[in-house]
């Protein structure tokens, strides 16, 4: 079954809708194939409807297969269109994932009270968390390509280079293996910066004994993957290979816990105690990782908070950290697929402070 049929499945058969709207960038791409739509329409009864703009209209045509591709003229209210075609459709419960405020009033008022509106995005999350063989093809592809990227940056970190040209070596290097672009801004911070988990990248040059966190993520076919080694420019310290050991073993532990029917809190339990006993409980200040796939940060959540439970088929992050203020911060992050039993790694290598230079 396809992943429209499945979703109808879910919400037509299941929930009883009769109509489901997705206006959701990523779930349109998840969808439709091809990024550049301005919604989807799936009715019970009739062809499923894809609403797009005259500067993606014969890219809609082309890529957007299955659907009924419909051009949106500027002039024209998209939210009335789609109530009208709604309405045409006999559409009396319209299930959607997400709105803006702006278009949830319109779109109610042009209904006029014929049909009803629900916030269902978690039907659709529901399948775009458990990835299926082709997916999972692309983000090992993706994980592949990233840790191209993170051979570069060994390559590339010493003392005097500054941060973006680190950027610049790892991004090429991805490019030039198929990288579709970056999956999230590459961060390389360094020195004290390393402290910031999102530290992004600017112009610093790195000195001799910083630490140097790099977090980069490649993306391949709209999939992207999400990778974080830290390494010292020059010879590391006894703290810093100290600390190193801590969230290397928490990271390695985490993932050799990661597998179907975990509850997600337990694995971060894993990492999470083994940093609290080492002292630097107070300075992992995270969760242990995220979901990831056509976005770089979906569910399940791996932290204290999360109610989730893993299943086969997501792909998550491991990513433990000690973040010091003013000394730097040291993060180890892999992505990986879950299994009935045990996990993928779809990123590896490199778990060492040392620079290839
Ligand atoms: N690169 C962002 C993150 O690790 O979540
Ligand atoms: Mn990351
Ligand atoms: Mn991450």
């Amino acid at each position: 079954m396809n992943r429209i049929d499945l979703l109808k499945k879910k919400a037509f058969e299941e929930k009883g809708f009769d109509g489901f709207l997705i206006a959701n960038e990523a779930n349109m791409l998840y969808f439709a194939g091809f990024p550049g739509a301005s919604c989807l329409l799936f009715p019970r009864d009739g062809e499923n409807m894809l609403y797009v703009y005259g500067v993606n209209y014969e890219q809609a045509k082309a890529e957007g297969k299955g659907f009924h591709v419909e051009l949106v003229k500027r002039d024209e209210n998209l939210m009335a269109k789609v109530a009208a075609k709604a309405l045409d459709f006999g559409i009396k419960k319209l299930a959607f994932d997400t709105l803006t405020v702006e278009n949830y009033r319109s779109l109610a008022k042009s209904l006029r009270g014929k049909a009803k509106l629900k916030p269902m995005g978690k039907l659709v999350w529901e399948l775009r968390k458990v990835k299926d063989s082709g997916e999972i093809e692309l983000m090992r592809k993706a994980g592949e390509l990233v840790c191209e990227g993170m051979k570069a940056a060994y390559e590339t970190v010493k003392p005097g280079v500054r941060e973006y040209e680190v950027a610049a070596e790892i991004e090429y290097a991805m490019r030039r293996k198929g990288s579709w672009g970056t999956a999230f801004d590459t961060i390389v911070a360094s020195g004290a910066r390393s402290a910031f988990p999102h530290g992004g990248c600017t112009d610093r040059e790195i000195r001799e004994g910083d630490l140097v966190v790099v977090d980069i993520g490649a993306c391949y076919r709209y999939y992207r993957s999400d990778m974080t080694r830290t390494l010292v420019a020059g010879k590391p310290s006894e703290k810093q290979k100290k600390l190193y050991e801590v969230v290397k073993t928490a990271q390695q532990k985490a993932v050799q816990a990661v597998k179907a029917k975990a509850k997600a809190k337990d694995i971060d339990t894993v990492a999470r105690k083994i940093i609290e006993e080492a002292g630097h409980g107070v300075n992992f200040v995270h969760g242990l990782g995220h979901g990831i796939g056509l976005e770089v940060h979906e569910p399940p959540a791996l932290s204290q908070q999360s109610k989730d439970k893993l299943a086969a088929g997501n792909v998550v992050t491991i990513e433990p950290g000690i973040y010091i203020v003013g000394f730097g911060g040291i993060r180890i992050e892999d992505t990986v697929l879950v299994r009935e039993q045990g996990s993928e790694k779809f990123t590896d290598g490199f778990y060492t402070l040392e620079a290839s230079t």
